[in-house]
C-alpha cells in the first residue's frame, strides 16, 4: 500500500517534470509579519501548538533495550522516556513526587528502578512510587497515588512521539494520518544514530519555512547544493504533516553524479529510491535523505527558545548500517556539509530577515501558488491555535 503511494508521488512528480510544472495552490497567501515577532503569538504557539500536539522527542534506536531511557526537557519541561521489560515505551514527567526533583540527569543510560537523588525515594519502571526512605519517619501516604506524571508517548516508524499535556485527549495515531506508514519505509526502527548536534536559529516559524521551501534552493545554496538545482516542489498532505519532492528525480549516489532513474522500471526501484525529497512532521520535524558513508538521512527537530527571535534545532544523523572507520569519516564529511548549510546559510538568513520583519515596516510576508507547503504549514498553526483544548481531538479525524 504504501509503497504504491511512493510510485504514485513519484509518477506524479514525473508528469510535472516532463510538463515542466509542479502542484500549484490557488492563490499566494500574505500573513502578518508580527507572527514571526510578537511575543504574545509566540507565547500561543508554545502553549497551544507545542505543549498541545505530539511531538517527536527521539528516536527508538536511541533506547532499543529494556530498561533504556532517555531524559530530555522540552520546552523546560522534564521528560522521562523509558522501555520497559516489555519492550513498551513510557513517558512521565521527571519529577519527583516528594518534593520534585529530577530522578536522573538528561541523557541515555538504563536503569530497572529510578531512586531519587534528593532524598532517595524509588520508583519502578511502571512510574508506581516502590519507596519512601525512613518511611516510620515520613509519615503514612497512599503510593498508589504518588506515581510519576504519565505523559502520553507513541512509537511509531522508528520515531518517539510525547505530548506534554499529561491528560491529553488527542488521539496520537490519528494525528499521523497514516504517514507513519510512509515514515515507515525509511525501517528507522533498525537504523544506527551515528551522531547528534544542536544548532541555535531564528524564529521557529523563520527556520521551519526553510525546511518547507524549495524555491530557495538554487539561490540561497547556489554555493553548496549549486545553481542547478530545482527550485520547484511537489507537496502531498497527510493532515498537518507534508512530504515535499521536487518534480526532478534524481538519485543521490555515492559516486559523484546523481542518477537519473529509468520510470519504465519503475516497479523494480529499490526502496530508497521512492523515498526522496524532504518529509517533514508538524509540527518542527524534517527528514531528508543523504549519502555521506552510505545510505543515511538527517532527522532535524526544531524546538523553540527561550523567546520569539530563537529556536534549538536538533539534528540527528541516522545511518543504514553501522559505518566502518572509512565510512566514518564519509559520515561525519556530510555532517560537516549539512551542518554548514543549515547553520551558515538558512539560518545565518533566517536571523538577519526577522531583524528587518521586527522593524515592523513590513505588515506581511507572502507565500507564492508554488509554496504549497508554506501554506499548508501555516494554515494548520493557524487552526490548532484557534481550536479549543476540547475540539482539539476533533481536527485529526479524516
Ligand atoms: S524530592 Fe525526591 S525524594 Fe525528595
Ligand atoms: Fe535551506
Amino acid at each position: 500500500m504504501s509503497r504504491e503511494k511512493l510510485i504514485e508521488m513519484a509518477l506524479n512528480n514525473k508528469k510535472h517534470s516532463d510538463a515542466g510544472t509542479m502542484e500549484y495552490v490557488d492563490n499566494i497567501l500574505e500573513i502578518p509579519a508580527a507572527n514571526y515577532y510578537d511575543a504574545d503569538i509566540w507565547q500561543k504557539e508554545v502553549d497551544l501548538i507545542f505543549k498541545r500536539t505530539p511531538l517527536v522527542l527521539g528516536v527508538s534506536k536511541e533506547i532499543p533495550n529494556p530498561g533504556d531511557y532517555k531524559s530530555i526537557d522540552a520546552l523546560g519541561v522534564p521528560v522521562l522516556i523509558t522501555r520497559d521489560s516489555d519492550g513498551n515505551l513510557n513517558a512521565y514527567l521527571n519529577a519527583c513526587r516528594h518534593r520534585g526533583a529530577a530522578l536522573v540527569e538528561n541523557g541515555i543510560g538504563n536503569k530497572k528502578r529510578f531512586g531519587c537523588p534528593y532524598h532517595g525515594w524509588t520508583y519502578g519502571e511502571d512510574g508506581s512510587l516502590i519507596g519512601i526512605a525512613s518511611p516510620e519517619d515520613f509519615g503514612s501516604i497512599d503510593k498508589a497515588c504518588k506515581s510519576l506524571v504519565r505523559l502520553p508517548v507513541l512509537e511509531k516508524a522508528g520515531i518517539i512521539w510525547v505530548i506534554l499535556t499529561p491528560d491529553s485527549k488527542v488521539d496520537m495515531e490519528k494525528f499521523l494520518f497514516g504517514y507513519d506508514e510512509l515514515l515507515g519505509m525509511f525501517n528507522l526502527s533498525d537504523w544506527h544514530v551515528f551522531s547528534t548536534r544542536v544548532l541555535k536559529g531564528p524564529n521557529w516559524k523563520v527556520a521551519y519555512d526553510g525546511y518547507l521551501d524549495l524555491y530557495h534552493l538554487p539561490v540561497l545554496h547556489s554555493e553548496t547544493f549549486g545553481k542547478d538545482i530545482s527550485n520547484q516542489a511537489n507537496p502531498y498532505e497527510w493532515g498537518p504533516h507534508q512530504r515535499v519532492s521536487s518534480p526532478f528525480m534524481f538519485i543521490p549516489s555515492t559516486e559523484g553524479e546523481d542518477i537519473i532513474p529509468d520510470y519504465d522500471k519503475i516497479n523494480e526501484w529499490p526502496l530508497d529510491d521512492l523515498m526522496g525529497g524532504v518529509w517533514t512532521i508538524f509540527p518542527n520535524v524534517s527528514i531528508a535523505s543523504f549519502m555521506g558513508g552510505g545510505r543515511a538521512v538527517l532527522l532535524s527537530q526544531l524546538m523553540p527558545g527561550d523567546n520569539p527571535d530563537e529556536s534549538y534545532t536538533t539534528q540527528y544523523y541516522l545511518m543504514e548500517n553501522k559505518p566502518n572507520k572509512q565510512q566514518e569519516e564519509e559520515a561525519n564529511k556530510q555532517f560537516d556539509f549539512l551542518e554548514y548549510v543549515v547553520r551558515d546559510e538558512d539560518y545565518t538568513t533566517g536571523i538577519r530577515l526577522q531583524k528587518g520583519l521586527k522593524t515592523g515596516m513590513i505588515d506581511n510576508v507572502m507565500f507564492g501558488k508554488n509554496e504549497g507547503a508554506g501554506q499548508t504549514f501555516h494554515g494548520w498553526v493557524d487552526k490548532i491555535i484557534n481550536t479549543s483544548d476540547e475540539d482539539l481531538p476533533n481536527l485529526y479525524k479524516e
